[in-house]
């Protein structure tokens, strides 16, 4: 990792690959995985400025800052500058070592409070709000946007240049105007725009994919750094794989099957402790689906994982799946069903009956086959 240049306020960032905010899913074990993976920053899920809301079980967790090994920022939403100035302060009384200022979040909900990028259609209250969280707080405030409300009103720059002079210490740019929400691709000409006209760090986000989308954007914004969101969900080492190819500009080899196993392993436990069994479960569905993406054959590991209801079923679940890799990587066993059929192939139930019952009947079928010991994962 090279010694960076670049600063949050006094803070140094090593590194130019961030990772976005995601709410529901950056939690802090993802963000401390992404961390140990060379992540530079890890911006908490987006809190609502509501206060009176944070004591609520999700807001807790959302906010839960005691184990980070990294700067700790706190994302914050809202519409309304003193309740986003008393969130501030709160967020830094709660340990914060940043706050970031949503207003590139597209979602409804948001939107119709005029959180989130609804709020880039009135600049006046955009100044109102950035002024009043840079004044309130002694740490440094970073600011999350789209380039827009909409294709006909890209007034990101504008809004660039008006953070800048309220204090605002880095800008994010998610290539997409509100309207767009996430259709279509990112657009950049923007990004370069917003880079061109602030000296404060600007990172470039939206459909960055790997190592070399990282670098074509960067050479093409001269943004400072790249954010990246959906694709570090299956593959966390994302953020290490960037660094090493903007360093070398060669492909870093893929992540070897033993680390992933164990990267897995300690993010399931994490979630469990977080969440609690219950809730622990269903959060650990949605990253193992991910990461399952990236695994050879492993359609059927996770069709069985997201059933199953219990911590130690997941665990033994995926130790089982990696079992079957041998110290190469290679998947060492291709276990056959007792017909000599590889179980792939005898997934599909006949059509009749999956129309009768789908959902119920395949899940059935297949934790009763799993619990019989008859199933097996290589789909
Ligand atoms: C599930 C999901 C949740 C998101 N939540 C937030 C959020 O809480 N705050 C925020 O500023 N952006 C949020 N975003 C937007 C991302 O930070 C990012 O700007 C967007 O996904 C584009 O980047 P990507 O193409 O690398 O994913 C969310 C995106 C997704 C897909």
């Amino acid at each position: 990792m090279t010694t960076a240049k670049l600063q949050i306020g006094p803070h140094p960032v090593n590194g130019q690959a961030v990772l976005a905010p995601m709410a529901g899913l950056t939690d802090q074990p993802f963000r401390s995985i992404c961390r140990r993976f060379g992540a530079a920053l890890a911006v908490t899920e987006m809190t609502t400025s509501d206060v009176t809301l944070w004591q609520t079980e999700k807001s807790r967790q959302r906010l839960m800052l005691t184990s980070e090994n990294g700067l700790k920022i706190v994302q914050i939403a809202g519409a309304d500058a003193d309740k986003m100035r008393s969130a501030a302060q709160a967020a830094v009384q709660l340990g914060a070592d940043v706050i970031d200022i949503n207003m590139g979040c597209p979602a409804k909900k948001v939107c119709r409070k005029l959180a989130g990028s609804a709020l880039l259609k009135d600049e006046n209250l955009v100044r109102d709000i950035l002024e009043a969280v840079a004044n309130a707080v002694s740490v440094p405030v970073t600011l999350k946007m789209r380039t827009g409300w909409d294709p006909d009103h890209r007034n990101g720059v504008g809004i660039a240049k008006l953070a800048e002079s309220t204090g605002i210490k880095s800008i994010a740019v998610h290539g997409r105007t509100r309207a767009c929400m996430f259709r279509g691709n990112a657009e950049f000409e923007t990004i370069r725009a917003i880079k061109s006209v602030v000296s404060i760090p600007v990172f470039a986000n939206g459909d960055i994919g790997g190592p070399s989308d990282a670098a074509r954007i960067l050479n093409q914004t001269k943004a400072d750094g790249v954010m990246i969101g959906r694709a570090a969900l299956g593959q966390p080492w994302i953020f290490q794989q960037i660094s090493s190819f903007l360093q070398t500009k060669v492909l870093p080899k893929p992540l070897s099957i033993a680390i992933r196993r164990d990267i897995i392993l300690e993010h399931l436990d994490a979630l469990y402790q977080l969440y609690g069994k219950d809730r622990g479960v269903r959060v650990a569905r949605k990253h193992l689906s991910w990461y399952c993406r990236y695994l050879e054959k492993a359609g059927r590991f996770r069709d069985i994982f997201v059933r199953v209801e219990t911590v130690s079923e997941q665990k033994r679940l995926t130790k089982e799946f990696f079992d079957r890799y041998d110290e190469q990587g290679r998947v060492a066993v291709q276990k056959r069903s007792r017909e000599g059929v590889p179980d792939q192939c005898q997934r599909r139930e006949p059509k009749k009956l999956r129309q009768e019952n789908p959902l119920d009947l395949e899940r059935t079928r297949r934790i009763t086959r799993y619990r019989s010991g008859t199933d097996h994962l290589e789909a």
